[in-house]
């Protein structure tokens, strides 16, 4: 069918270009690009504490020595829990030290995984699940209120006296308590506003508030209630329920 904006008929010898839509390039290096600051360069000394060189070593033997090098995440891991919750230029060195790699190979891990902080971040780090399942259920007041209550900071801010810092992130796989968030390891699932700044109050008060449902379910049970296997199950030998005898 021919819309009514179509083109009138071109001279053969006119080059025909098909016009192509694009969105505007974001223009951030924050992700890829390391800069030398005074508190992240190559001169920053970072080395494993005892406890954790012993963990790295367990870590690496679990693999081929030839391979070693896929330890490569559980020891960035391990790092930047040893370097506050961030993955700096030396950590990433010394890992890639550790394990005979080229720097640069550790440095791609690094910033493909969302999960290395490569800039300091907050004593507690607060992660607000901002996917669609969450999204349905009210992340958007979540995340606000979160940022409303330590201050008026922005999702991927500090609070100024360092002890919290509030980041959006993608589904964190417990999309049946939606909505949720994470402060360190921790899931904190059918938030509220209410209950959402109650945790954090706790936390400011250099308590850990308890993780898991923040409404009267268990786990992740239905929380409609129980609306399948209501009957009595029937007995070993019958095949079929009554109604099909
Ligand atoms: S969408 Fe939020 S946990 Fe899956």
């Amino acid at each position: 069918m021919f819309s009514r904006f179509a083109r009138k008929a071109l001279p053969w010898n006119v080059i025909r270009r098909r016009l192509l839509s694009t969105t505007p390039s974001r223009r951030s290096d924050a992700l890829f690009v390391h800069r030398d600051t005074p508190y992240n360069n190559p001169k920053v000394a970072f080395e494993f504490n005892v406890d954790n060189m012993k963990r790295a070593k367990e870590i690496i033997s679990h693999y081929p020595p030839q391979y070693k090098k896929a330890a490569v995440i559980p020891l960035l891991d391990l790092g930047q829990r040893q370097n506050k919750g961030w993955t700096s230029i030396s950590v990433m060195n010394y890992v890639a030290n550790l394990l005979e790699m080229p720097p640069m190979r550790v440095y791609e891990v690094a910033t493909f995984y969302t999960m290395f902080n490569r800039e300091p971040i907050g004593e507690h780090f607060v992660q607000v699940c901002t996917t669609t399942p969450c999204m349905l259920r009210g992340s958007t007041d979540i995340l606000n209120a979160a940022c409303e209550h330590l201050g008026a900071i922005k999702p991927g801010q500090t609070t100024k006296d360092g002890k919290f810092t509030v980041i959006e992130v993608e589904c964190q796989g417990a999309c049946s308590n939606a909505p949720m968030m994470v402060v360190g390891d921790d899931f904190y699932e059918d938030l509220t506003p209410e209950s959402t700044k109650r945790i954090l109050d706790g936390f400011k008060k250099g308590k850990k508030p308890k993780p898991g449902p923040q409404s009267s379910r268990q786990t992740s049970e239905n929380s409609a209630g129980l609306t399948a296997l209501t009957s009595e199950p029937y007995g070993p030998g019958e095949f079929c329920q009554p109604d099909f005898q």
